[in-house]
């Protein structure tokens, strides 16, 4: 794939129910651009495994499926954003989740068309992955993970060459804590109770562009990759 790194792209937001390829389209989109991921749940995981205090507060609340708190979650993605590699542009995967944090991203956002120094002062491109329920449980239970690189498999979709190695590394694949059948349902539930009145602001104020989900990965990102050359153009 080759990089396009001459022009600012997004910010993005990818919006879509867990399973529903955020993590996975996001990765395409950062190859393709140069721009970085910024994961809430993968910067969440990382404090928990770290043990930090942010990591101890949100670590029984993503058990349990439900979502961590938003004054927890703005301020860890206000810190990552201040890194130098978000001065092109970004992909928010999973924020904002609530429409308490789509109203603080709105404010930032505000706040950077007024500051020349930062080059990245445009409204996110809304991206919300649209897929159908029975083939997100699959996505669910079938996703594993390699711990040392990150890279995300599904042993119905995506299976690595060797069962449970990842191709790359030569790990043991793991499964997600909140992967369970059990976390599932909840966390479900929160996407339709808490982050679908997001989908739904964005649609209103006319920012949300909905993608069909459903198709093969390739198929998924190539759809993205036009939207973003379309918003350039
Ligand atoms: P988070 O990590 O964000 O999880 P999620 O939103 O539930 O999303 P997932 O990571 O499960 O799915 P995805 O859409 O990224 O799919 P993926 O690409 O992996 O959040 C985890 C927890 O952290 C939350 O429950 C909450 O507690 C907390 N949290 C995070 N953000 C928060 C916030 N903003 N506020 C408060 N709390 C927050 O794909 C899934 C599988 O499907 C993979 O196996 C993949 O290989 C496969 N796949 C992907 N695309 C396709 C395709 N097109 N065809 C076939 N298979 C596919």
């Amino acid at each position: 794939m080759v990089q396009e790194t001459s022009r600012d792209v997004g910010p993005v937001v990818l919006l879509g129910p867990p399973g529903a390829g955020k993590g996975t389209q996001a990765k395409r989109i950062m190859e393709r651009y140069g721009i970085p991921q910024v994961s809430t749940g993968d910067l969440l995981r990382e404090n928990v495994a770290q043990g930090t205090e942010l990591g101890l507060a949100a670590k029984a609340v993503m058990a349990r499926g439900e979502l961590v708190s938003d004054d927890l979650v703005c301020n860890m993605v206000r810190e990552r954003l201040m890194k130098p590699d978000s001065k092109r542009g970004y992909i928010l995967d999973g924020f904002p989740r609530t429409a308490a944090q789509a109203g603080w991203l709105d404010a930032l956002l505000e706040h950077e068309l007024f500051d020349n120094s930062r080059p990245t002062r445009a409204w996110p491109i809304v991206i919300r992955l649209d897929v159908d329920y029975n083939l997100l449980l699959l996505r669910i239970t079938g996703r594993r993970s390699c711990p040392s690189c990150g890279r995300i498999y599904n042993v119905h979709f995506q299976p690595p060459r060797i069962d449970e190695v990842c191709d790359v590394t030569g790990e043991k694949l793991v499964t997600r804590n909140d992967d369970r059948l059990e976390v599932i349902q909840p966390r479900l539930k929160a996407y339709q109770e808490q982050t679908r009145p997001v989908a739904d602001y964005y649609q209103r104020t006319g920012r949300l562009i909905s993608v069909n989900g459903d198709l093969p990965v390739d198929a998924v990102t190539e759809q993205i990759f036009r939207i973003l050359e379309d918003h350039h153009a």
